[in-house]
């Protein structure tokens, strides 16, 4: 039985049974009651949450918080799906994906009650089929933007060629500086399409290494780049055992992210490598014994809600001199050694958590499922 249980009578207090997490607010959204599931959910005892505004204990978006306002103000319900709330401390907490109804009430039982909040958190399997569809997406465009190129390269070698047989036809330099413009520019957008199609030509090459070694070579070419104000941090997990992954691809999936890291912080600021083991972790459909979690962390200024979701597209770039293909490439990468990237960001705060199974290439060390 919990403490804020205790204030209810049996009809209200019977809430402590359900497996939906509930909370009764009053009409300043404090918590008048918070069940077991809710406990567990925000992970507070019904002591610390009683009486505090729920804003104080989770963070939520303006619509919630609408809703919130709405069912004092008008006796208006709400419903909403796939609502995102961070539970926890500001600088340590964890977003959850929930299914969310506000109902506003009036008991005898509880005057001050004036909504129950009930939150269901989206369950494992549908994150699971949200994420699989992602990847069908991605693929998608990837092969979209894949054959575009392929277009565009071969009549660009046609351009260029073109472009320098005319230039030696002209002897006046000023129309020559016209030709050059067309062979630069060719260029330019040859080496574009190279790079839109070049993480499909190279065959992996996994063998067994340490996620760390990786890492510290990650961090000595970053320092090159950015040698003066940048720092990089380690939290490592040294009892990590190895794990089997094509090197090169790895770096370029570190690098890339933590590069982004460096250019959003313009050089200044701090850089975390974290890495821990996970256990029992499903990676699309495939249960895993152990992963290797790395965490990228930085302190630069966040990345948008709306723009995490676009950002691993290929050519979606949030700078002015980017191309938009580091996150895709990274992706492409993770997603051949099995793997997933996850991304959490705040002002401040910006966690990219890439999860590689230790034996992507071994069917042996992981289970499908249905
Ligand atoms: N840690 C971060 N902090 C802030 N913004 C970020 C962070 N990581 C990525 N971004 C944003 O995501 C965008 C896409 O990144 P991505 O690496 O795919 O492309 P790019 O860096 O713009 O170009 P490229 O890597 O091809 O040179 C970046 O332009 C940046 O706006
Ligand atoms: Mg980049």
């Amino acid at each position: 039985m919990t403490t804020s249980q205790k204030a209810f009578p049996p009809p209200l207090g019977g809430l402590d049974y359900l497996a939906s997490a509930i909370l009764l607010l009053n009409a300043e959204h404090r918590v008048c009651y918070a069940n077991s599931a809710a406990e567990n959910l925000l992970e507070a005892t019904g002591r610390a949450l009683l009486q505090r505004p729920l804003n104080t204990v989770a963070r939520y978006s303006a619509t919630l918080q609408q809703a919130l306002d709405n069912a004092v103000a008008n006796n208006w319900s709400y419903t909403g799906q796939n609502v995102e709330i961070r539970r926890g401390k500001p600088d340590r907490g964890e977003t959850l994906h929930l299914n969310c109804t506000v109902t506003p009430m009036q008991s005898p039982d509880a005057p001050e009650v004036r909504m129950l909040v009930e939150l269901q958190p989206i369950d494992q399997q549908l994150k699971a089929s949200r994420e699989e569809r992602r990847i069908e997406q991605q693929q998608a465009s990837r092969e979209l933007i894949r054959n575009l190129a392929h277009e565009i390269k071969n009549p660009l070698g046609g351009i260029r060629g073109a472009a320098q047989l005319l230039e030696r036809e002209l002897n006046n330099p000023v129309l020559q500086e016209y030709t050059q413009v067309i062979i630069k520019e060719a260029d330019r957008l040859q080496d574009l399409m190279q790079r839109l199609l070049s993480p499909h030509r190279a065959a992996l090459q996994p063998r067994l290494m340490s996620v760390h070694e990786v890492l510290e070579r990650v961090g000595s070419l970053l320092k090159l780049e950015f040698p003066a104000t940048l720092s990089i941090l380690r939290d490592y997990d040294t009892s990590l055992p190895e794990l089997v992954a094509d090197r090169e691809q790895l770096i370029q999936v570190f690098l890339n992210i933590a590069r982004n890291a460096a250019q959003a912080m313009e050089g200044k600021g701090e850089i975390v490598f974290r890495s821990r083991s996970a256990r029992q972790v499903t990676l699309v459909k495939r249960r895993f014994r152990l992963a290797i979690d790395v965490a990228i962390i930085d302190n630069g200024p966040g990345i948008a809600d709306d723009f995490r979701e676009r950002m691993f597209y290929p050519l979606v770039s949030g700078r002015p001199d980017g191309t938009g293909l580091g996150l895709t490439l990274a992706q492409s990468f993770v997603q051949q050694h099995q793997g997933t990237i996850e991304c959490e960001s705040r002002p401040g705060h910006t966690v990219f958590l890439i999860r590689l199974p230790l034996n992507a290439f071994d069917p042996a060390s992981s289970e499908s499922l249905p």
